[in-house]
């Protein structure tokens, strides 16, 4: 038996940050929505421990690749022997602020209890997944959602209204951005580290109705103020992004990708090559839509 998933990246709509905590961590609130662009991941059963194969050889035996700290986390909670064999596909960037490790992770826990023919509740995966990263319960259901603490404690959505329709490009340059860096950056700009809490809410609210503009100029993300500054470039596609119509940009989770959301999946392939014939073509991009 093989067990395929898509797993899916993010992008952050608004990531509120709102102070820094005792525990080193920094209490937010966020609003993540999926997107359709996947990397592949395949599960057998097999004799020889776990053993990842994919098309990025040095993650494989990388002991911090989160499809392997997933896959040992499930099989230390299950006491299940740990013979897996999994098939790693990765299209996703990484450093990106896609959330594309903290997809695999989730979607390991996932597909390796299906497998296993359900070992664990729904409240044991959530327990795993919190202690992987702060990230990778989003990933544990498949829509929208609002996430407060560390990320970790997710309410999920129905898709919004407001972007039913919207095109969406995503564009990440050659750099990646080290999160732990991101957020401990933060501390130069306190106003960026305090941030008003209730603007989540707000902006659910809005993406609930019909007005994509009023919806989209409540998106904001407080890691910006720590990020831009040290890669000015990030701005600079924002503005040629926002002059060629993009009805918003932003850089999602702490970068290094752009997001800019348009009024179609065809307004956003034009965006994307609108910019392949100003900057180039070194940078990742990706014309596609929300997901679900
Ligand atoms: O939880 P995760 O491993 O995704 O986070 C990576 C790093 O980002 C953490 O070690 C921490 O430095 C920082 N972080 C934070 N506050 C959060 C989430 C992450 O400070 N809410």
């Amino acid at each position: 038996m093989t067990v395929h998933h898509q797993s899916h990246c993010k992008i952050n709509l608004l990531l509120n940050i709102l102070r820094k905590r005792e525990d080193g961590f920094h209490e937010l609130e966020t609003v993540m929505a999926p997107v359709a662009c996947f990397d592949e991941l395949e599960f057998s059963k097999s004799h020889a421990g776990i053993r990842i194969i994919g098309n990025h050889p040095e993650l494989n035996d990388d002991p911090q690749n989160l499809i392997r700290r997933a896959a040992q986390a499930f099989f230390a909670e299950t006491r299940i022997e740990p013979e897996v064999h999994i098939r790693h596909e990765k299209r996703l960037p990484m450093a990106a602020g896609l959330g594309g490790g903290s997809s695999n992770a989730a979607h390991t826990l996932r597909g390796l209890n299906e497998l296993f023919d359900e070992p664990l509740a729904s409240d044991d995966l959530h327990r795993l997944a919190a202690q992987l990263g702060s990230d990778i319960n989003f990933f544990l259901q498949d829509g929208p959602a609002m996430a407060t603490g560390r990320g970790e404690q997710v309410e999920s959505l129905e898709p919004f209204p407001a972007l039913k329709d919207a095109g969406l490009l995503l564009i990440k340059p050659g750099f990646g951005v080290s999160t732990p860096w991101a957020f401990k950056n933060l501390a130069r700009y306190p106003k960026a580290l305090e941030g008003t809490p209730g603007r989540a809410k707000l902006l659910v609210e809005l993406l609930n109705g019909s007005d994509v503009g009023s919806a989209t100029a409540e998106f904001y993300n407080s890691l910006e103020a720590s990020v831009l500054p040290k890669h000015p470039l990030l701005k600079i596609y924002q503005d040629f992004l926002n002059e060629h119509g993009a009805i918003v940009s932003l850089m999602s989770g702490s970068g290094s990708t752009t997001f800019a959301v348009t009024g179609s999946e065809v307004d956003a392939k034009e965006l994307g090559q609108a910019f392949v014939a100003r900057f180039g073509n070194h940078c990742w991009t990706s014309a596609t839509r929300l997901q679900g």
